[in-house]
């Protein structure tokens, strides 16, 4: 399906491209907490901020139903604007909340020094499987555990949570995984002591926080598990969304933090919740296009929801943009953009624009090109 010969208005915003992708971030202290591959950046929610006309001395909330490690909500705050952000991913919510508090440095500080001299015990390493701890040369993995559990017993939660993050942070750091697209893979290179790397990343992170400065105005930003096919929020409370769900046919990167998941989100106990994907994986779902995959029907099921959620919550008049990529498969493409357009329409939304922030290729067997897939930000207002 080309962009050409349907009903909405399609406009190139390729000068956006890199926005849309978290590279930017990596150079934003507390944005680069956490590298977390599927999301967008800083820049790219400043600017929908300003293209959407939404005014930082609002009262009003900016939604993320799938906020991933809070980028949406950490810029809102920075803009000084009030926000709520919804994930299902443990390591997602424990990235956002981390990165979206505001902190008391010499609290922080404090708890440093007492990880510091914290007594180091040999672990036991038997409960990581091989597949796991390969990834891992056996000191680093000792250390990994032995900071696991100390930070685990740090009373307060805010400053246990800031702890963890950036422990999960060094241990991929020092690992041997290598992220490629959706799999992860095995690079054996030269790797930082990890102790060492550890207190200095924790220092840095001190000082980020020290130095983040949020808005003008004290505005409230809150990040809570939940999930965005059922939002818990009132009727008509919303005054902006800006988001990106999971991609079609991209479901599977929750993957790629299966390592991150295990050991520290209770692999232990057997429980492997993150390869679970929360959007499309339902088998038996309605047909609402007969002309695609039965997997793509139940990832536009579950979209069908969210946006009739999103229609519930939001004030009449709100602007939404929802950054969507388009979904490779074997023998086609399918233009997530324009059905995701029409279930906004059907849903009670106008579709004001179509910005297409990226053209890339689809291909099959690595080289045969399939179609043209693009990556687009779907401009909706109630
Ligand atoms: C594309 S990522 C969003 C990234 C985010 N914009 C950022 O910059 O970090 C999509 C997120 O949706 C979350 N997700 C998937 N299904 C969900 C559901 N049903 N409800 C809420 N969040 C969900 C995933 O865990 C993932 O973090």
């Amino acid at each position: 399906m080309s962009s050409k010969n349907h009903k909405f208005r399609f406009s190139d915003k390729l000068e956006w491209g890199l926005d849309a992708t978290f590279v930017p971030n990596k150079r934003f202290p507390v944005y680069n907490w956490f590298y977390y591959k599927e999301g967008y950046s800083r820049d790219l929610v400043l600017k929908t901020l300003e293209m959407l006309k939404f005014s930082p001395a609002s009262k009003d909330f900016v939604l993320d139903p799938f906020c991933g490690s809070g980028t949406t909500n950490l810029a809102c705050k920075e803009a000084g604007i009030n926000s709520v952000g919804f994930d299902l991913s443990p390591l997602a919510l424990l990235a956002a909340r981390v990165k979206c508090r505001t902190y008391n440095a010499k609290k922080l500080a404090e708890a440093l020094v007492s990880l510091r001299e914290a007594h180091f015990e040999p672990q036991d390493r038997s409960w990581v499987p091989g597949d796991v701890a390969h990834y891992f040369n056996p000191h680093t993995l000792d250390d990994v555990i032995f900071f696991g559990k100390t930070v685990a017993r740090i009373q307060d939660e805010e400053t246990r949570d800031f702890f963890r993050l950036g422990l999960i942070n060094s241990a991929t750091r020092c690992s041997y995984m290598f992220k490629d697209g959706s799999v992860v893979k095995m690079q054996k290179h030269h790797v930082p002591p990890f102790r060492k790397f550890y207190f200095a990343h924790m220092k840095h992170m001190i000082h980020d926080a020290k130095k983040f400065k949020a808005g003008g105005k004290k505005c409230k930003t809150i990040i809570e598990e939940g999930d965005a096919r059922a939002i818990r929020l009132e009727d008509s409370s919303i005054g902006c969304v800006i988001t990106s769900p999971p991609y079609l046919n991209k479901i599977e990167y929750t993957k790629i933090y299966r390592i991150e998941e295990f050991l520290f989100f209770g692999g232990r106990e057997g429980k492997d919740r993150g390869v679970r994907s929360f959007i499309g994986s339902k088998a038996d779902t309605d047909i609402l296009f007969p002309d695609i995959p039965a997997s793509a029907n139940a990832y536009f099921s579950d979209m069908n929801r969210v946006m009739r959620e999103l229609y519930r919550v939001c004030k009449p008049r709100a602007k939404l943009a929802i950054v969507v990529g388009n979904g490779c498969f074997p023998d086609r493409v399918v233009d997530s953009d324009v059905l995701l357009a029409e279930l906004a329409e059907q849903a009670g939304f106008k579709v004001n624009s179509i910005l297409v922030l990226n053209r890339r290729w689809c291909t099959r067997n690595r080289v045969e090109k399939v179609g043209e897939l693009r990556e687009s930000m779907l401009v909706l207002e109630k």
